[in-house]
């Protein structure tokens, strides 16, 4: 039996929890909290590929929370080796309280939620990244206001995890998704249907005239690192560079939203990410206030008057 709650993909959690877990997210970045809620408590963090921003913001954020964190790489773990990856979680469950995992294919992410009695995190496979598209959203509504009326326009790589994670935050919340990318690399079918279903509004072109209007603009890397056609990734996205012929199409009061690490000169020009209209530093700090929010949620503690 489980103790707490997964946090697995935006898709797979109900809108009003989001809501709430962006509510303490803002409330944490203003004032950290009166007590240390995971004082006692440890998050294991497991990373299969590498990471600046997702591992130094959790551990930053569970200690700033009074918890403890074990940071484990992949390589030097029995993941799916000596054991299965369901086993390792029954056993980190012996010792953790909560645990996070950046791997490979989305079925890892799974059978460890599956066999952990902790919650699991989700912090990027090579479906998504719904921690990210938790903090570029917090940093649209400190800018923007509410992200239900906003219209997103994506440019770059259809077949992309934030993006992946983008599509399910449309189908939650409501926002108009603009997707520009190269024919060659289109969205995932069943996403688009789904978010779709939900009532939202996401079209896919390849014409960048689509950014027409947008609040906000985003894109990602061309090749991410579980694509192995990197050549193939760079001849057909490079039409698809947000430069500031792209930002002007967008509205004036646009704001330009990378993940990072960016690859400047590729995917984006030096003069748009480092313009005026950049809020990627905001969204890099923000990653840290949305996972102490996420972690809280997930433990159900520092939570008082936010959820449920
Ligand atoms: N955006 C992001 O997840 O960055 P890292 O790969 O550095 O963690
Ligand atoms: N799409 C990128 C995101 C990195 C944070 C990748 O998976 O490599």
């Amino acid at each position: 039996m489980k103790s707490g709650r997964d946090f697995l993909d935006i898709g797979k959690v109900d809108g009003s929890v989001l809501r709430g877990i962006l509510t303490l997210a803002h409330r944490l970045k203003r004032a950290p909290l009166a007590i240390q809620p995971m004082a006692g408590k440890t998050l294991a963090l497991i990373f299969e590929k590498p990471s600046t921003r997702t591992r130094v913001s959790f551990e930053v954020g569970m200690r700033q929370l009074g918890g403890a964190v074990t940071t484990l790489s992949g390589a030097e773990i029995q993941l799916g080796r000596g054991e299965t990856v369901a086993d390792t979680g029954r056993v980190l469950s012996r010792y953790v309280d909560l645990i996070m995992i950046r791997t490979f294919e989305e079925s890892k992410l799974l059978e460890l939620a599956a066999g952990a009695d902790v919650p699991v995190i989700n912090g990027l496979t090579n479906q998504s990244h719904p921690c990210q598209v938790m903090a570029d959203i917090m940093t649209v509504e400190e800018r923007l206001g509410a992200i239900e009326s906003k219209t997103v326009a994506w440019v770059g790589d259809g077949d992309n995890n934030v993006l992946n994670s983008w599509i399910h935050a449309a189908g939650v919340f409501g926002f108009t998704l603009r997707i520009v990318c190269p024919p060659e690399f289109p969205p995932r079918a069943e996403l688009l249907i789904a978010a779709q279903k939900a009532g939202a509004e996401v079209t896919v072109s390849a014409d960048v005239a689509e950014v027409a209007d947008a609040d906000v603009v985003l894109t990602d890397c061309w090749a991410s690192m579980h694509n192995s056609d990197v050549a193939a990734r760079q001849t057909l996205l490079t039409p698809y560079q947000v430069d500031a012929a792209v930002m002007r199409r967008a509205k004036p009061e646009a704001i330009f939203l990378h993940c990072l690490p960016a690859h400047r000169g590729e995917e984006v020009t030096d003069e748009v990410i480092d313009g005026p209209q950049s809020a990627v530093w905001d969204e890099a700090e923000n990653r840290l206030h949305v996972q102490k929010a996420i972690m809280c949620w997930c433990l159900g503690v520092g939570t008082e008057g936010v959820h449920e």
